[in-house]
């Protein structure tokens, strides 16, 4: 964290929703004194409720908490209906912007009608309320829709990542149980035809995946691929040929909307559930409050749909407020690394979110080639900027507050989680004094606090475990199908089953209380803004039977990625030489990519006879976290086993 302290202008303070620090903390008291008058009070402002729920909170169940629980209501209804009915048919909704840069745009009522012709479409199939339903697709007008589309008949989605491999979709098929995909037949990115549809049929045929009826294929390229007699049918041909309304299918509020697989500190990647009415509510929300949207901004997230970025701040927060946005297939760096500052001068962007590895890798460009500085660009539209997903450094943000935002710009550095629902730690644009490198104080209403392994409070000054003191209406209900751990991963008998367990560590500042968080206390990396799990990646390495004995993986810190991901390797034949070496670490992150993905490989992989282990057999990670760094070695290696291993350990390939 730095010592600079960055003000919002005057002016930015006057106009903003929330406007001053006596306005936020008038709110921070308003929940403290009547909790659930505070959340049902918002619930009702925001939300458009079929029937209205009598009852805002349910502890009974503790930690199954449920928020609104006799109210009914409809996700899509409130994004997309309610904004026609209050004139906004004919504004724009989203402007797409394809990886070659074609655009094209739909309004209120345009989406509105391609969501009901979607969720119709579904419905021919025998969709229907209560069934989950898989989405894989690159960053799409119809991506959009197929999740609005869901949301409207009552079908749980679950997106995955268009960067995940066949085994990774097939594993999540399988624990949703999931009757149908969506996918694309191709994606574009950086100028390449990625396979979509096919890797679909590859998850299918890895077995597990009887629930699938149907696989609903949309066009993006036309390129020729295999469609399955009585089973893929192409989406515009269902859809396209379907009636323009569909009446919403009204859900109690603690259905679920959707479920999103994350990675936690074992190896199987969790199924974080999240509710309709507690969820839509935060989204809307802090899209409100933390991004001060309104009616003329122009939003622009880059994150993808298939993260949990995505779910929030482009499919439902921005939407429910009736709010323009953008949503970009392609990547930062094709054409070429002016392409954010591009797309903000050409489509007046004025709100803009992003992740601190994109930052970080167009500040190595930008000064590197004037041409992709942003100083090339008129950026003036732009009135606030956002980062999410890993901490920012103070370098980062300073270069970013002031070259993108022309030091006017308040930055919003959201702290959050896929658990999380939306924002729980973040500077509000009208009120927070910033600080680079902190996220600040919690939002309105979230009891985020500092407490030791015993769940009592920290003093200002001494890091912590962060936890949350009390449910707030966005946060995960389960972990699909396995509701011990979720107690076990979120409300741990260490703080007895109170506390929420975020997973990071943080720290408050002594003088502001402004809290920086200090990174995973679990086995859990951040690259570039993605959760990776150690567990996981050590499975992946280890189910290449042919070649690997044993695997560790640890985190390193990067310049650019944050966290680069280090494996070390136990081969099942000997040493390689350096030839060797590279043939066989090429072939084991083809084979992650294969198993997980290509955000899963490894940066850096190390070959030793055996890993450092302690005489019972325990591998000593923390040696591991020094070899990855390429520190000397200081720590205590008396109870090490194999001292020898630390010497072959140190070569990266
Ligand atoms: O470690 C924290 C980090 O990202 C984790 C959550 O990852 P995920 O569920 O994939 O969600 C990312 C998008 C919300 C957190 O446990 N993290 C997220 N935002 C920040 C952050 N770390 C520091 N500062 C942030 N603003």
């Amino acid at each position: 964290m730095s010592s600079n302290v960055y003000q919002p202008s005057a002016d930015f303070v006057k106009n903003a929703h929330i406007s001053g620090m006596p306005a936020y903390e008038a709110l921070c008291q308003e929940a403290e004194a009547d909790y659930q008058g505070y959340w049902g009070r918002l619930a009702k402002e925001l939300i458009t409720w079929k029937t209205p729920f009598t009852q805002v909170l349910d502890e009974s169940n503790a930690p199954f908490f449920k928020w609104f629980e006799d109210g009914t209501l409809n996700a899509s209804y409130n994004c997309l209906d309610r904004n026609v009915e209050k004139g906004l048919g004919d504004k724009t909704a989203i402007i797409f912007e394809a990886d070659g840069g074609e655009v094209s745009q739909v309004t209120y009522s345009q989406l509105l009608a391609k969501t009901c012709q979607y969720a119709n479409a579904l419905k021919s199939l025998g969709i229907q309320k209560g069934d989950r339903v898989v989405i894989y697709i690159s960053m799409s007008i119809d991506g959009v829709a197929a999740m609005q589309a869901c949301a409207r008949i009552g079908a749980t989605h679950s997106v995955v990542f268009g960067g995940f491999s066949a085994q990774s979709l097939r594993d999540r098929i399988e624990d949703t149980g999931a009757v149908a995909v969506i996918t694309a037949d191709n994606q574009v990115r950086g100028g390449k035809l990625l396979p979509l549809k096919s890797i679909v049929d590859e998850a299918i045929n890895l077995g597990g995946c009887d629930s699938i009826k149907n696989v609903l294929v949309v066009k993006r390229s036309g390129a020729d691929i295999a469609m399955t007699a009585g089973r893929d049918v192409w989406m515009a041909e269902l859809a396209d040929s379907q009636a323009t309304t569909c009446e919403p299918e009204w859900v109690g509020a603690e259905h679920p909307l959707f479920l999103l697989y994350t990675s936690g500190s074992t190896g199987k990647p969790k199924g974080v559930q999240h509710s309709t009415g507690g969820y839509l509510l935060h989204a809307a929300l802090t899209t409100k409050w933390t991004f001060d949207l309104k009616a003329d901004d122009v939003f622009w997230c880059t994150a993808d749909i298939g993260w949990v970025t995505g779910h929030t701040y482009i499919t439902y927060g921005p939407l429910a407020l009736g709010g323009t946005e953008i949503v970009f297939e392609g990547v930062p760096t094709y054409p070429d690394a002016g392409r954010f500052w591009k797309m903000i001068q050409d489509h007046k962007v004025s709100i803009f979110y992003t992740a601190p590895t994109a930052i970080r890798s167009l500040i190595k460009a930008a000064e590197a080639n004037d041409a992709v500085h942003p100083k090339s660009y008129n950026l003036s539209s732009l009135r606030l900027l956002g980062s999410v997903g890993e901490p920012i450094n103070p370098a980062a943000w300073e270069w970013y507050y002031e070259h993108v935002g022309g030091s006017c710009c308040p930055i919003v550095d959201t702290f959050w989680q896929t658990e999380t629902g939306g924002h729980m730690i973040t500077p509000l644009p009208g009120v927070t004094p910033m600080v680079p490198g902190s996220c600040t104080l919690p939002f309105p209403g979230i009891q985020a606090a500092i407490v030791d392994e015993t769940g009592k409070d920290m003093p200002n000054g001494q890091g912590g475990i962060l936890v949350v003191k009390r449910p707030w209406p966005s946060m995960i209900r389960n972990i699909w199908g396995d509701p011990e751990r979720f107690k076990k991963s979120y409300y741990p008998e260490d703080f007895k089953g109170k506390y929420y367990l975020a997973g990071d560590g943080a720290i408050r500042d002594e003088k502001t209380g402004y809290f920086t968080i200090t990174g995973r206390i679990d086995d859990v990396l951040n690259v570039s803004g993605h959760r990776m799990g150690t567990m996981e990646i050590e499975s992946a390495l280890v189910s290449c039977t042919e070649l690997v004995a044993e695997a560790a993986v640890v985190g390193r810190p990067d310049d650019t990625t944050g966290e680069a991901i280090c494996a070390f390797v136990v081969l099942k034949r000997s040493l390689p030489n350096t030839e060797e070496g590279k043939a066989i670490a090429k072939q084991l992150r083809d084979h992650i990519a294969k198993e997980i993905g290509p955000i899963a490989k490894p940066k850096d992989i190390r070959f030793g006879e055996n890993l450092p282990k302690t005489r019972s057999g325990k591998i000593m990670r923390r040696l591991l976290r020094s070899l990855a760094k390429g520190e000397a070695i200081t720590q205590d290696t008396s109870t090490l086993e194999n001292p020898h291993i630390l010497g072959q350990l140190g070569q990266a390939y």
